[in-house]
This record gives C-alpha cells, structure tokens and sequence, in this order.
C-alpha cells in the first residue's frame, strides 16, 4: 500500500515536473501582469507534451478580486485549459477544458480573490500554448455614480475605477469624477483600459473621457477612450492645473470591463508643511501665489467662443470706422458745397 502510495506520488511529482514554470502560486497587485506556458515566446513557441500544469494566483485581499485576459493557442481536443473561481479545481469554473485559438483576449473575473488554473495537454500536437494576464482590484468607482463625486488627489496614489470593477460594467451609467490636488497638479497613471469597441474618431456607445480642468468642456478633453482590450496602452496625464474631470458613460448594450486609473497630487504636501512651520508669514503668501496660479479656469470657454467674440468685437470696430470715415467724408464735402457760396 505505502508503494503504491509513493509510486503515485513520484509518478505525481512526475507529471508536475514537465510544468516547468518559475512559479505557480503568484501574488497579483493593481499592475496589470502576465504568465504564459512554458515555451510561449510570445505566442511563437510551443508547449510541451504531457503537460500537467497549475496556477494559484492570490489577489493579496478578502475584499479584492481578480481581473483576467486568456490568451490562447491550443491544439483541439487533448490540451485545454480551465479557470476556477477559487483557489483550487474544486471550485467554480469560470471556464472549463477550453481549447482552441482566441483571436483576442478572453476576459473574465473571479467573485472572491483567488484563482486557480489548469492546463493539461496530450502526447500530440502542440501550439504556442497560453497567455494569461491578471490584476486584482475590486470598485473603486465611489458612490456607484448617483451624483457628481469629487476626490482629493494626496501624496500617495488612490485608485478609480468604472463601476462595478473588475465585473462587467452595467448599462446606462453616467459618472462623474473632478479630482483635485490641494498643493500642486494631479497625476493619472491610467492602468487599463476595456471599453465597448467603437471607431476612436466616434466614439458614439461607451467611453471614458479625461478633462483638464475642472469642467467637461469640448476644448479641455484630453483623451476619449472607447476600445477593447488591448487596444488600449496604458498612460499617465498631468493637469496643467489643480484639477481634472473623469468621466464615464456606458450605452444600453454591450458591457465590458472599464477602467482602472492610479492618480496622486505631483507635490508633496510633507514638503509644504515644512515650508509652512519654519517662514510662517512668507510661506502664507507662497501658498496663496500656488493656489491663484492653479486655479482652473471653470467656464466652458471654447475656441468659437473667442472667435465670435473676436469677429463681433471687429464687426463693430470697422463698421464705426467706416461711420466716421462716411461722416468725415460729408463734412468735407458740406464744407466744399459750402466754400464756392462764399
Ligand atoms: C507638476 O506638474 C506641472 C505640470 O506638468 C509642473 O509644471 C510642475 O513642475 C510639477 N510639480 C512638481 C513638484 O513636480
């Protein structure tokens, strides 16, 4: 019976060991990271044969869960993939013995904070195999966008999300977000991006604009976002003043993930303190000259605005040089009609 035993247990140990990865229980974080199958090379490679392979992978939370993107290429129908919503395969699977090739990256989301995932493959045919991107997070979106929510950006980086992160956002959402920094300008590292696919120079379902300011104007939009995963690179935006608006609007279909952005003030508010304790009556004007010259203008006072004001302001100006031009003209004449009397 104890041979057996062990003979099951190498033969175990065995079959694991052709799963040859640096890591199988893996931590995730808000950064968006990736594990691939032995032999991926970025979806050129090959797997192995007779693979027996698993992931944990540990969101770091209770109250966090985990954002996945499957990528696969795997040979029909001996090698195959499974995730559980758990932290083992007796768990709910999110999907089961999945094969096949994924044009784009499949997403799912687990409802507690782990994920388990097996990939198994035969003694045939192999494929590049899989990619496997995760982050953990949970909604950060606030006061689920019933109203217009304002944020402090600090010295340390807070997160935003869509609603409803990482699950599937839900139709008809209006939200949105002015964060503003108390001392200095505000930092956007936008992390990740997954919004209904629509034509960027549209844009007319679902999207996500960033403002610089603290109004939605049309002439203050620095970045509309309305593409899938992973069209989307990530990227960071700094305010040119001390705010900037967030905002998210989902149509009546189609839902995808959203978004998770990291934003922080580019000041330091140690470094104020500081400057405050020591020079107690200049540091009082320094810090009112920073706050005048980060004021946000807060009218939507866009470029046809100024034109018209400019073209009205010109319109006058040359129809009264025009009057005085015609008036001056019929003194002169009056004066000529005038002279020959004389
Ligand atoms: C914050 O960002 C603004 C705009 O880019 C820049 O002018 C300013 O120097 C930055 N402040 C710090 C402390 O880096």
């Amino acid at each position: 019976m104890v041979w057996i035993l062990m003979l099951f247990h190498m033969l175990i140990k065995y079959v694991s060991s052709t799963c040859d990865v640096t890591a199988q229980e893996i931590q995730a974080d808000s950064s968006l990271r990736f594990l691939t199958s032995t032999g991926y090379n970025e979806g050129s490679g090959s797997y192995i044969n007779n693979m027996d392979c698993w992931w944990r992978i540990d969101s770091g939370g209770d109250d966090l869960k985990l954002l996945l993107f499957l990528t696969r290429d795997l040979a029909c129908p001996g090698d195959k993939i499974s995730i559980y919503d758990g932290d083992s395969s007796t768990a709910t699977p999110l999907v089961s013995d999945l094969c096949g090739t994924s044009a784009t990256p499949t997403h799912y989301s687990t409802t507690q904070r782990h994920a388990y995932i097996r990939l198994v493959t035969d003694a045939s045919v192999s494929r590049a195999g899989i990619k496997l991107e995760f982050l953990a997070a949970k909604d950060y979106s606030g006061t689920g966008c019933t109203g217009s929510q304002t944020l402090i950006a600090g010295d340390n980086s807070n997160l935003l999300s869509s609603p409803n992160f990482p699950g599937l956002y839900t139709n008809a959402k209006t939200c949105r977000w002015l964060i503003t920094s108390l001392v200095g300008n505000v930092d956007l590292d936008i992390v990740f991006s997954d919004i209904e696919d629509d034509l960027p120079s549209r844009c007319d379902y679902d999207k996500y604009t960033i403002n610089d300011g603290n109004d939605r104007c049309e002439n203050n939009v620095v970045r509309t976002v309305c593409s899938q995963y992973p069209k989307v690179t990530p990227f960071t935006f700094t305010s040119s003043g001390s705010s900037v608006v967030v905002f998210f609007v989902s149509d009546s279909s189609v839902n995808r993930r959203g978004f998770l952005l990291k934003y922080k003030s580019n000041a330091t508010y140690t470094t104020t303190t500081v400057t405050q304790t020591t020079e107690s009556s200049s540091s009082q004007a320094t810090s009112s000259s920073v706050e005048k010259s980060n004021k946000d203008p807060n009218t939507c006072m866009d470029a046809r605005m100024v034109i018209g004001i400019v073209f009205g302001s010109l319109v006058v100006v040359i129809f009264s040089v025009i009057v005085v031009v015609f008036m001056i003209l019929r003194f002169h004449n009056l004066q000529k009609t005038i002279k020959p009397k004389d």
